[in-house]
């Protein structure tokens, strides 16, 4: 019985020790220089930064294609896309117009001014804009410590509403097309109960779950082969549970009952801790108007941290048919809404922890 239970402890101890015992996060990948040739080492670092761009499920919809030195197409990648839950591509091209926005920032930051031709007709075009950066006089740069350091955070907002003049910061030119909820407003509190309603209805959508099922990088293993989609780390499941699913989990357990429950649960703590909603408009749903809407969420988003301001996009109300009607029908806004994003001031803000690819792979020469 002892020789058993010993080496049962040590089989364990052993299984334990060679488990995926850590989140793998963006501080533990060594950015190699980039076996491009093609590539300036300016060109490299101006669309790394750009790549730091939100996106959904971090699908990361973005390509380049390399015309000559400073002047690209970016592209809308389709393999990337998420028809279960984005079936008309607005999160896509609302993902690329915050890629284009960090691409300008990062730009300027080099002494560059950049010229875009936009080419896309339609959300599902494959050439989405033309980009040429020049040379130009030094102005004041953007601080792309900022884009370096952003992040979605979900987790420990306080519940104290935003103060005025950080939302007059965050609105800055544009009040007409960014809306402050708080979140024990009446307007507020319908947001909550539609999100968690919303979360309810896509967890047992099980085209959804499958699709959810397909970004979730269970293991460091996978984290660090594809470099994007959904982490332990940027999920913010951390200690023994991490674990857990890290060693444990895969695709098949995203359509168990348990799995689908926990994201309902996951949701309604999440928006029992909001201080408020900031809802994101757009003038209409052309390609160009999502780009720039998704160039306005970046804008304000860079701001966050300043602020000690997390946010934390909740798109799901805009992704279930039913909720986005009585969304529309009950705000009475004169526009569309495009991002739902819950707010809150943080004690401490996390480091960014979700991965992207390296330039190398989503640029063609
Ligand atoms: C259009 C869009 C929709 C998003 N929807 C959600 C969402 O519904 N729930 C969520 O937790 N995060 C959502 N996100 C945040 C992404 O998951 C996040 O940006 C991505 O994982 C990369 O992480 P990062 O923002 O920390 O860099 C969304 C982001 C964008 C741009």
């Amino acid at each position: 019985m002892t020789i058993a239970g010993g080496a049962l402890i040590a089989g364990g101890t052993a299984g334990y020790l060679w488990s995926d015992k850590r989140n793998f996060s963006r501080a533990d990948i060594k950015r190699a220089k980039d076996d491009n040739p093609t590539l300036q080492p300016n060109e490299e670092e101006i669309l790394f930064l750009a790549s730091l761009a939100p996106s959904g499920h971090n699908t990361q919809p973005w390509s380049v294609q390399y015309l000559d030195p400073y002047h690209w197409i970016i592209g809308n990648d389709k393999t990337r896309w998420l028809p279960a839950v984005d079936p008309t591509q607005r999160e896509t091209m609302l993902s690329i117009g915050a890629f284009l926005q960090n691409l300008e920032y990062a730009a300027g930051s080099f002494g560059y001014v950049c010229h875009s031709d936009l080419l896309a007709k339609t959300n599902q075009d494959e050439r989405v804009i033309e980009v040429r950066l020049q040379k130009h006089a030094p102005k004041t740069p953007f601080d792309i410590t900022k884009i370096k350091n952003r992040r979605t955070v979900r987790s420990h907002f306080l519940s104290e509403p935003l103060r005025n003049d950080d939302l007059k910061y965050f609105m800055d030119s544009e009040p007409e097309s960014i809306h402050y909820l708080s979140a024990a407003s009446p307007q507020g509190r319908f947001i909550s109960e539609q999100t968690i309603q919303a979360n309810r209805l896509q967890s047992y959508r099980d085209a959804a779950q499958q699709e959810l099922s397909e970004w979730i990088r269970f293991s460091s293993k996978n984290a660090e082969k594809y470099r994007d989609g959904l982490t332990t780390a940027s999920m913010e499941i951390e200690g023994i549970p991490g674990w857990v699913v890290r060693n444990f989990y895969g695709k098949s357990a995203v359509m168990k009952r348990d799995f689908r429950e926990r994201a309902v649960d996951n949701a309604k703590q999440e928006v029992s801790e909001s201080a408020g909603w900031i809802l994101i408009t757009s003038r209409d749903e052309s390609p160009q108007e999502l780009l720039e809407t998704g160039g306005r969420m970046q804008r304000l988003f860079l701001k966050a941290r300043g602020r000690s301001v997390a946010i934390h996009p909740m798109t799901q109300i805009l992704e279930e048919s039913s909720t986005k009607e009585t969304l529309t029908q009950s705000l009475g806004m004169p526009e569309p809404v495009q991002f739902i994003l819950r707010s809150g001031y943080v004690k401490r803000y996390p480091p960014p922890v979700s991965l992207r690819r390296p330039v190398g792979w989503f640029v063609r020469t």
